[in-house]
């Protein structure tokens, strides 16, 4: 199978700049395929290099992907286990190239007690070698909840003592977790699930939602570029009206 080209109808000079994704349906995947749980994370890997090659391809700036989430501490010890130590594995399989495809690496989460220190290492080692790549910026959500990352900044605006009064959106923006990074224009949740599951609650404001039945495993870029297309066939209003 070769690589899907770009549709004749996607419409390049209007592709969303921040694309975030729920890779979702790695458990279902290997359940059908009588497999551990485990060996459809594994087979998201692909799937996950696929669609930052797509996205590359198509001139998205900044992709979102929510790989652990701070619920996902609720499953079986063996499970994250596995989680962490993939994770840290696929930085180390993959940093290389994504560098030299100029992505810069960074992370979104709580940099808590429970993820390992030597993953935090790894993830330290992939934003310093990738931090001064411009093409995209590809922000790994990793112990990341929506939720923790408004009451991170909250705290952050407490601990610097802003008064009352001066507390309004941009002040919370100023706080998130990068306040460089523009709001998802795009989410993508794959697996059939129709929720957001405590994901970039504050910045997906106004995004516009796909959802996909594909399980993530086999997710590829060219249901990217149909995401992008429906994308492109909405009608983003932000409240007003279309002229
Ligand atoms: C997504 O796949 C990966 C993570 C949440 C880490 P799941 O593991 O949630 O797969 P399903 O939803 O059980 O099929
Ligand atoms: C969301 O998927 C988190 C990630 C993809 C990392 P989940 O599979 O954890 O979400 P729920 O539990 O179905 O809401
Ligand atoms: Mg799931």
């Amino acid at each position: 199978m070769g690589v899907a080209p770009v549709p004749e109808d996607l419409d390049v000079t209007r592709v969303p700049v921040h694309v975030a994704c729920v890779m979702d349906g790695n458990g279902r995947w290997a359940n059908q395929r009588h497999l551990a749980r485990t060996a459809g994370h594994a087979a998201g890997e692909e799937a996950l290099l696929d669609v930052v090659n797509g996205a590359l391809a198509i001139g998205v700036r900044w992709l979102t992907m929510y790989a652990f989430s701070t619920e996902n501490w609720r499953r079986p010890p063996d499970e994250v286990r596995y989680l962490m130590g993939f994770n840290e594995s696929l930085l180390m399989r993959r940093r290389d190239e994504l560098n030299d495809k100029g992505v810069r690496i960074r992370f979104a989460g709580r940099r808590d007690w429970r993820v390992p220190r030597r993953v935090l290492r790894r993830m330290d080692e992939s934003i310093e070698l990738t931090e001064h790549n411009t093409t995209m910026t590809l922000t790994m959500a990793f112990n990341y909840g929506g939720r923790a990352e408004i009451v991170d900044a909250v705290k952050a605006l407490v601990a610097e003592g802003v008064r009352a009064d001066k507390v309004d959106e941009r002040a919370i923006r100023r706080h998130l977790y990068f306040p460089d990074m523009p709001d998802p224009d795009l989410m993508i949740r794959t697996s059939g699930e129709y929720r957001i599951s405590n994901f970039l609650l504050w910045e997906m404001a106004y995004s516009e939602l796909v959802f996909s039945n594909v399980l993530w495993p086999d997710v590829r870029r060219s249901d990217l570029y149909e995401a992008v297309l429906e994308f492109q066939r909405r009608n983003r209003r932000y409240g007003g009206i279309t002229k």
